[in-house]
């Protein structure tokens, strides 16, 4: 096990009453003038509703921000640090998924920059950190990116359409709501592909170079585990609201860092390779992840064997031939693309209308200068030829 230091400040409050501790949440935090950002759309509504109830309640004085897309644009962050400026908040209250928060985070370090420097430029590439921002809080509508209780941030830059990740502590939230019942109005196909991103959040953890992290290792199966048992219930039956519990507390742990302490901080090539597809073509994060993750086990899981016979044995119950252990793998591939299919997600590019005609421009994109995608830390470093390799396996 490699050392570590494990630092995951934000409150999380969980449960059906969890939303009434909002007043005090940003009493706490000193929150004189809070900016809440939101999408406007019908989703979150009741969310951002209760929250302004709370608000006017306590007499709470605040400001709205909204219109926020999912796959968030880089316009809209600018447009939110220039209402910020005009009219400054001391707190930002997100309320919604992943593409309001991040845009809320893009917004509430972007007001903290130094003259003369460059958002796009100069912080959104993988290891940029930001090093100031207003502090914030989140009231969390989808279980998916984890971004309630991570340090990133993640927009796509208008023109270029390319999709960035950045970081820094101080976007931590300094708390995260998350009520369950919320999360019932969820659709099918947003449910489903809020729980494959965080599947993939676990997956890209697991496939480390370093071996002996049995506890980090059997903590990433239960909670994939977790989420082949209760994400079925939730096509069958959406109000269950233990289902929607198990999904929303495992998409905030799956991300909030615990599970890579001692092991190297995840893989990422998957996400690399899958942003590309929603910075093109405006897929769903989850979704362009459910055709991605597939064809890079196909593609690398000869680089790690024994790894990927654990998980095949652990996680999908798959049956190992001594002879022939790549059969047990290849099987727990195919369980993994039934489990998108009973989701209702596409597993092949072609079956999410997307061709074959971008492939050189998004590999050449998602590598963006760099050797290759992803952190380094994964089983096999995917190059410009290999990200391509991968297009055309998920194709
Ligand atoms: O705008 P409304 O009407 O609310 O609709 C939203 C939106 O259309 C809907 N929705 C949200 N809560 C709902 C609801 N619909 C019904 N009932 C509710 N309770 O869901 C749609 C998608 O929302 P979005 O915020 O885009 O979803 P998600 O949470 O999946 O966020 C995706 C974004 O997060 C980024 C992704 O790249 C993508 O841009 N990620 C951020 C990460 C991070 N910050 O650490 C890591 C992730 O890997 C990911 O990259
Ligand atoms: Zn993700």
């Amino acid at each position: 096990m490699l050392d570590f230091e494990f630092y995951a400040p934000t409150r999380i409050i969980f449960g059906k009453t969890a939303m009434d501790s909002l007043p005090d949440q940003l009493e706490k935090n000193g929150a004189a003038k809070v900016l809440l950002v939101h999408s406007g759309g019908k989703g979150s509504k009741a969310a951002v509703d209760d929250a302004k109830k709370l608000m006017e309640k306590a007499g709470v004085q605040y400001s709205e921000f909204f219109g926020v897309k999912p796959n968030p644009l880089l316009s809209k962050v600018l447009e939110g640090i220039e209402f910020c400026k005009k009219d400054p908040p001391d707190f930002l209250l997100a309320v919604g998924g992943g593409s309001v928060i991040d845009t809320a985070k893009g917004i509430a370090a972007g007001v903290r920059l130094k003259d003369g420097e460059d958002i796009w430029k100069d912080y959104y590439f993988p290891k940029a950190r930001f090093k100031d921002a207003i502090p914030m809080g989140v009231v969390l509508t989808i279980p998916a990116a984890g971004s309630e209780a991570s340090f990133g941030t993640v927009v796509t830059h208008d023109e270029l359409k390319t999709k960035r990740y950045t970081g820094g502590e101080p976007l931590l939230p300094k708390f995260a709501i998350l009520n369950p019942e919320y999360t019932k109005t969820l659709p099918p196909y947003q449910t489903a592909s809020g729980v494959f991103d965080i599947v993939a959040h676990l997956i890209e953890r697991y496939f480390v170079k370093h071996p002996n992290n049995d506890l980090s290792d059997r903590m990433i199966e239960a909670c994939i585990r977790t989420m082949l048992v209760n994400a079925p219930i939730l096509m069958k039956d959406p109000a269950n609201y233990d289902a929607r519990a198990e999904v929303m507390w495992t998409g905030c742990i799956a991300h909030n860092k615990i599970l890579e302490m001692g092991r190297t901080h995840g893989d990422w090539s998957s996400h690399d390779t899958a942003h590309e597809l929603s910075g093109q073509y405006d897929m769903s994060h989850g979704a362009s992840l459910a055709v991605i993750l597939p064809a890079w086990m196909k593609y690398v899981y000869k680089h790690d064997i024994p790894k990927f016979l654990q998980f095949s044995c652990r996680v999908f119950d798959v049956d190992i031939a001594y002879d022939h252990p790549e059969a047990a793998i290849e099987e727990m591939i195919a369980r993994l693309e039934n489990f998108s299919h009973v989701m209702g997600l596409p597993t092949r590019l072609k079956d999410a209308g997307i061709d074959d005609g971008k492939f050189d421009l998004m590999a050449k994109t998602a590598l963006d200068g760099r050797q290759y995608v992803g952190t380094g830390n994964g089983v096999y470093l995917l190059k410009e030829k290999d990200v391509k390799a991968v297009y055309h396996l998920a194709y």
